[in-house]
């Protein structure tokens, strides 16, 4: 992941979930019987069916058109052992995009998902835009006194604490993107470095932030969007450290990694604060034909000052002797002394803190791996499952947990390829490279195959890492998938025996998210705008997306990431000992993904639910409502339009529900009408994606679901009228006649999806 996980406290969230309860043990039991019966059957009559018919018995969810139970097929075959060597292999080198060890990394896969039998894999290479610190002429954040005598100096590299960790090949700390800049000022901390603390400081304490260098703590927000809002304030650089509260929550305060996975005080979070994509080339590929926009226009895009991560042992020596008004109690992080605010030190003696960064933007080339298995029926429509290979340092975690996970589910389809099972559509495997910098390299090919990934892409399966902890499933997903999602969790054992049978049953007994009542269905979130490779495909070409990782109690656990997110300290030996110990979380993740995508592959009709969509559409537009309706009443909004779309698209979605569950069989019976009837259930998604994209954003076209510009304090519904409804209440009144458009718009574009689902729709 490029990012820490923000905290996004859906409003509402389980409202969403309580339309309708499905499935308990009993229909699991009966539907088992009829799989085994289905099973027996299939043996007895044999597997050799005419190839291109797809049988009739194609109802049960579970077996695909010739009663192949691919189920029982990949709970078998997927092997835990496979993947934890896998994951050896992968990790046993640095993996930083556009460098040797990242290209051979390409290739190894390359090579072992022919050698696993996929029909075709390629490179997919484009010359991109990274980013790289100077070894030589290290960046560094130091405490100067009166006469700039250096006082005090970070850590100019990682101290390795393990022998693995000792390599030469491990990059320096740096933020990916950052100018270069050697700047000298007085500090201000700024908290997580939100607009509210920035407004906070600025306005509350009246403390003028222009000129000045800022001390954020990692966590809550994108850290790109920390250095955009110090750059708004007009600071000159940002300083940013991991705070013991938010990285160790440990009370031993020395109980760090290598002996738990708790951050140590020498640990640093890389990581990247630029934009999404090749920023020398927005929207389009960066293709060897490519028109690349000069430097300058570059430059205008990334950010203008520079940021330095730093250790929380490192970032102590500045906040301990930091002078001004003490910071508000929840600034106050886990360090044990009270956190000022400043500007500048206690002492009397003029002292500075300068920040020095040589950075180097270079052109390189990143090498995306693409194989498939071509599809029997349905070659033209495309199931994809994604995971990047890049990572910044060895990224035992992120990426290369899942990446191990994908090559044992290549291994697996070429299993039941070679015994003679083809999935009815295509399945296509991508192994990102340089998603650390801004998922540069799917974002890339997608712009590069929008046209067919817009026509054709069925779903998006992204896995990134694929545990962080071994507690429960985390999942983002868009509506249309929640419920094959919940299926396909029902088809895979529980990775702890003691709760529960099921995938399902765990995570319905774990969730990660406070809830306000109990609901009915395991927590999701619908934000799949960021933060990973899905938001490309979910954004810019409107393929219904999921993203999923095992993970930790977030509930008691209030972390602003997993401990050793993008530090030096993501090894075999941490992946092994602390975050999935015995592998059986990171084998859930695997079963689960391969099974739900059998379930999009194999089965004659999509598992797509519309409903689930109306419900969220309609849940988020009550939101809105009961949030700004008196005022935009008074602005002479026009909601009655807006309430009408909601409810004509609910309508459409009920009539189509209604259709589909009276006429399935003979659906089933006609391939023209499951033709059909699939490309409306996966073209919906497209529906909601306006063209021109979000105000100011035009490669974020989502109007239901895409992240905040103001991240920290919403969900990621309706972005457009909610963010303009942040402007507003801040102060920017000129906004209104946007607010309207942006209502229209979204009016617009409901009842446009609503038309998608009818037989004529004009
Ligand atoms: C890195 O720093 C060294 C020492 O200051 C300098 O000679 C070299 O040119 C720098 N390299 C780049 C690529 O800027
Ligand atoms: C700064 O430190 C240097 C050497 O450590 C010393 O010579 C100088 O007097 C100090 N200046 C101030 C203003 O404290
Ligand atoms: C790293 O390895 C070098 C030799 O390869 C050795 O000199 C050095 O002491 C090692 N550092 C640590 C921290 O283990
Ligand atoms: C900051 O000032 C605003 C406006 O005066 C006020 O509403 C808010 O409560 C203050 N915030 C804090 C943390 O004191
Ligand atoms: C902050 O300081 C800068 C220059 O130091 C000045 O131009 C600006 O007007 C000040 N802002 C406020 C709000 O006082
Ligand atoms: C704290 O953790 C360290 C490292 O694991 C251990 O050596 C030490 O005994 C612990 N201290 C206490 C009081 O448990
Ligand atoms: C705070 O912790 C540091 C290191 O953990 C220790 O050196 C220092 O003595 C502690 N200070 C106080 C006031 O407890
Ligand atoms: C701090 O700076 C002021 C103004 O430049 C100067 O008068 C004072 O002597 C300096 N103090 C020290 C301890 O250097
Ligand atoms: C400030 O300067 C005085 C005298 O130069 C020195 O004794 C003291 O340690 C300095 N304090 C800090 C925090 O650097
Ligand atoms: C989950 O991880 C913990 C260590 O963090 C381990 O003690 C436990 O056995 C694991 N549970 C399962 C089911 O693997
Ligand atoms: C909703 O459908 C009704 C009936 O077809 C239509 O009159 C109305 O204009 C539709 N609403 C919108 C916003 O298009
Ligand atoms: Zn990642």
């Amino acid at each position: 992941m490029m990012r820490g996980f923000d905290s996004i406290d859906s409003m509402n969230h389980e409202e969403l979930l309580v339309r309708r309860k499905r499935g308990n043990k009993k229909v699991l039991i009966f539907l088992g019987i009829i799989i085994a019966a289905f099973f027996i059957i299939g043996i007895l009559i044999g597997y050799f069916s005419r190839p291109g018919n797809g049988g009739s018995g194609g109802a049960a969810p579970s077996t695909d058109g010739n009663n192949f139970d691919y189920v029982k097929f990949v709970q078998e075959n997927v092997n835990k052992d496979n993947i934890r060597e896998n994951l050896r292999r992968y990790s046993s080198e640095p993996r930083l995009a556009g460098t040797p060890l990242d290209e051979k990394l390409a290739k190894t896969i390359e090579k072992e998902w022919r050698e696993n039998g996929l029909e075709e894999v390629h490179l997919a290479t484009y010359e991109v835009l990274l980013s790289f610190p100077n070894k030589s002429n290290p960046n560094v954040v130091q405490i100067l006194n009166g006469s700039n005598a250096v006082q005090f100096e970070s850590q100019k590299f990682e101290k390795p604490l393990t022998d693995h960790e000792n390599n030469s090949n491990v990059v320096p700390p740096f933020n990916g993107h950052s100018p270069s800049g050697n700047v000298k000022g007085d500090v201000v901390y700024v908290n997580y470095g939100r607009i509210e603390d920035f407004e906070y400081v600025a306005n509350n304490l009246s403390l003028n932030i222009t000129g000045k260098i800022v001390i954020a703590r990692y966590g809550k927000i994108f850290r790109g969007d920390k250095v955009k809002n110090a750059e708004r304030f007009s600071a000159i650089a940002v300083i940013l450290y991991s705070d013991p509260q938010d990285y160790n929550m440990d009370v031993n305060v020395t109980n760090t990694y290598p002996n738990s996975w708790w951050l140590p005080p020498t640990g640093i979070q890389r990581g990247t604060v630029g934009v999404d994509g090749d920023p020398q080339t927005p929207l389009y590929p960066s293709t060897s034909y490519a028109h690349r926009l000069s430097d300058m226009e570059t430059d205008l895009l990334l950010p203008r000052i520079p940021s330095q991560p730093i250790g929380y042992g490192d970032a102590q020596e500045i906040l301990s002797i930091m002078g001004g008004p003490d910071a508000p109690e929840d600034w106050q992080g886990g360090l044990n002394f009270t956190y000022r605010i400043g500007p500048g030190f206690l002492d009397q003696n003029n002292s500075t803190v300068r920040v020095i960064v040589n950075n180097n933007n270079e052109v390189r080339p990143v090498h995306n791996v693409i194989g498939y298995i071509k599809g029997k029926e349905e070659p033209d429509r495309y199931v994809l499952l994604g995971n990047h290979h890049d990572a910044w340092v060895f990224g035992a975690v992120d990426p290369l947990s899942g990446s191990a996970a994908l090559t044992e589910i290549t291994r697996v389809f070429g299993l039941m390829l070679s015994k003679g099972h083809r999935p009815r559509r295509t399945v296509v495997f991508c192994s990102w490279d340089a998603e650390e910098y801004g998922l540069v390299g799917s974002v890339e090919w997608v712009e590069d195959h929008l046209k067919v990934l817009h026509q054709r892409g069925v779903a998006l399966l992204n896995l990134d890492y694929a545990a962080v902890s071994n507690y429960s499933l985390a999942v983002g997903t868009s509506p249309l998938l929640q419920d094959a999602l919940y299926a396909a969790a029902k088809k895979v054992p529980s990775p702890d025996p003691s709760v529960g049978e099921t995938l399902y049953d765990l995570w319905t007994a774990r969730p990660i998210k406070k809830m306000k009542d109990p609901s009915p269905d395991p927590y999701v979130t619908y934000s799949l705008g960021s933060g990973s490779d899905m938001a490309a495909f979910y954004q810019r070409a409107g393929v219904p997306s999921v993203d999923m990782w095992m993970t930790y109690n977030e509930i008691e656990m209030p972390l602003s990431s997993y401990p050793l997110y993008h530090s030096s300290h993501e090894t075999f030996f941490a992946y092994d000992t602390f975050i999935d110990p015995g592998f059986s979380a990171t084998n859930t993740i695997t079963q689960f993904m391969a099974i739900l995508a059998c379930d999009l592959a194999c089965t004659e009709l999509l598992p797509m639910d519309v409903q689930r969509y109306s419900a969220a559409v309609s849940n988020f537009h009550q939101t809105l409502i009961n949030s700004f309706g008196d005022k935009w009443q008074k602005q002479n909004v026009n909601i009655e339009a807006f309430d009408s779309s909601v409810q004509n698209f609910t309508a459409a979605t009920k009539a189509f529900q209604d259709i589909l569950d009276a006429d399935k069989e003979t659906i089933l019976k006609s391939p023209l009408d499951l033709r059909r009837i699939n490309d409306q259930l996966m073209l919906l998604e497209r529906a909601f994606l306006n063209p021109e994209g979000l105000p100011g954003r035009p490669s974020q076209k989502h109007v239901m679901f895409a992240p905040s510009q103001f991240d920290s304090y919403v969900d990621n519904s309706f972005p457009g009228i909610m963010d303009t409804m942040y402007e507003i209440d801040h102060g920017d009144e000129g906004k209104w006649e946007q607010l309207k458009q942006q209502v229209f718009i979204a009016t617009h574009i409901i009842q446009s999806a609503a038309s998608t689902l009818e037989d004529i729709g004009l």
